[in-house]
């Protein structure tokens, strides 16, 4: 049974479970063709709900923070791969008995909790930095000259530092294959002296295996070659590859307001706080049965439920006038829109759902008040 959006309850994010499903199945292949390692990089997607789906297929963790690992450690029932920027004395013991791997930013910060990190048996990484992305956005460049991520090769100078027994990089920002391969160039360029006293490497996110040009059989066959020339275990942690094209934000018209000839459509949603991408890449979503604004039909800007004057994205033409009580879904809103929400101004939060072929709509969690003054006082 196709999705019936008649059904959900508005506002509210809705998994397809069906959809979701193939994702997993795509990344599940992958990993077994290419002989690696992939992690679900929590960053993008922790939504623990669904968690007991993706525990059907055995992928393992990438943490970024103590919360993230504890989280991969409670409902996930695995021991993370985890890196952060900097880790903090009050949460580093908690980190390391949550994760089976660390990896450190800085020289400083490897030297600093090195014997720590040594006395738990957790595998020891390094963030390095290639110095190289050809990602279009700013924003998801971790390689940008002044980047705060990882060690450049001229800093760790000509020798991996004792201890270590992997290196972490991330570069690429929903790349293909093609993107990874040059990447890897450059990386081996660089680090490639080093590689054979290294257990593995972890080549980060941004790999959006899902898409569906992308090309997997070329990738396998990078990740080969790349270890026939270095033999050392291969880990990749995308995050928004798992629920990339999974699920919908299900959002109601509650008004329509008219200033200077542009009609917006008042929605029980924010951009603000339930789209934040859109504004912070920025980028326009897909809205189901609507396109780009076309000449003679009727458009609207989308306006959010929040007070903050830039919460509107334009413009969108329908086939039919909208009206109050019409319902307006965005396209694409799981992988990182879920876990970047806010509750600002209060407004009220999406429920969370999944769409399950047989039974129809379940309902995961709902938000009330108390959520939202819990997290004020
Ligand atoms: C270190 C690291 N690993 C993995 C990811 C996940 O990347 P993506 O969701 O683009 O696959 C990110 C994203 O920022 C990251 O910073």
């Amino acid at each position: 049974m196709p999705i019936d959006f008649s059904k959900i309850p508005s506002p509210c994010y809705v998994i397809d479970e069906l959809l979701l499903r193939k994702n997993l199945e795509v990344i599940k292949q992958v990993q077994k063709a290419a002989s690696i390692e992939i992690l679900v990089a929590f960053k993008a997607f922790s939504n623990w709900g669904v968690f007991p789906i993706f525990k059907e297929y055995g992928f393992g963790a990438s943490a970024s923070s103590i919360h993230e690992a504890r989280l991969a450690f409670e409902e996930l029932g695995v021991k993370a791969h985890t890196y952060s920027p900097a880790y903090e004395e009050k949460s580093i013991a908690d980190i390391l008995k949550y994760s089976s791997r660390i990896s450190f930013n800085s020289i400083n910060q490897l030297q600093k909790y090195l014997k720590r990190a040594g006395q738990t048996g957790v595998g020891i990484g390094l963030r390095v930095n290639p110095e190289f992305s050809d990602t279009g956005y700013d924003l998801y460049n971790p390689c940008k000259p002044g980047s705060r991520f990882g060690v450049t090769a001229e800093q760790l100078g000509d020798g991996v530092p004792p201890g270590v027994e992997g290196f972490h990089f991330h570069t690429l920002f929903e790349a293909d294959s093609f993107a990874l391969e040059r990447v890897l160039a450059v990386f081996s360029r660089k680090f490639g002296p080093f590689l054979s006293k290294l257990k593995w490497v972890n080549m980060g996110g941004g790999h959006l295996i899902t898409r569906k040009d992308y090309d997997a059989r070329h990738l396998v066959q990078l990740l080969f070659d790349f270890r026939n020339r270095h033999p050392v275990e291969i880990i990749l942690e995308p995050g928004s590859a798992f629920t990339y094209r999974t699920g919908y934000l299900v959002s109601t018209v509650l008004d329509i307001v008219e200033n200077k000839g542009i009609k917006t459509a008042v929605l029980d949603v924010s951009f603000t706080c339930h789209m934040p991408d859109c504004l912070e890449m920025p980028y326009k979503p897909v809205i189901l049965g609507a396109t780009d604004e076309r000449a003679g039909k009727p458009t609207y800007r989308m306006g959010g439920i929040s007070c903050l004057a830039g919460d509107f994205m334009g413009n969108w033409s329908f086939d039919q006038e909208l009206e109050p009580g019409d319902k307006v879904i965005f396209d694409d809103m799981i992988h990182y829109t879920t876990v970047k929400t806010t509750m600002f101004n209060g407004v009220r939060h999406p429920s969370l759902g999944i769409w399950n072929e047989k039974s129809g709509f379940g309902l995961i969690r709902e938000f009330n008040y108390q959520d939202y003054k819990s997290r004020l006082s």
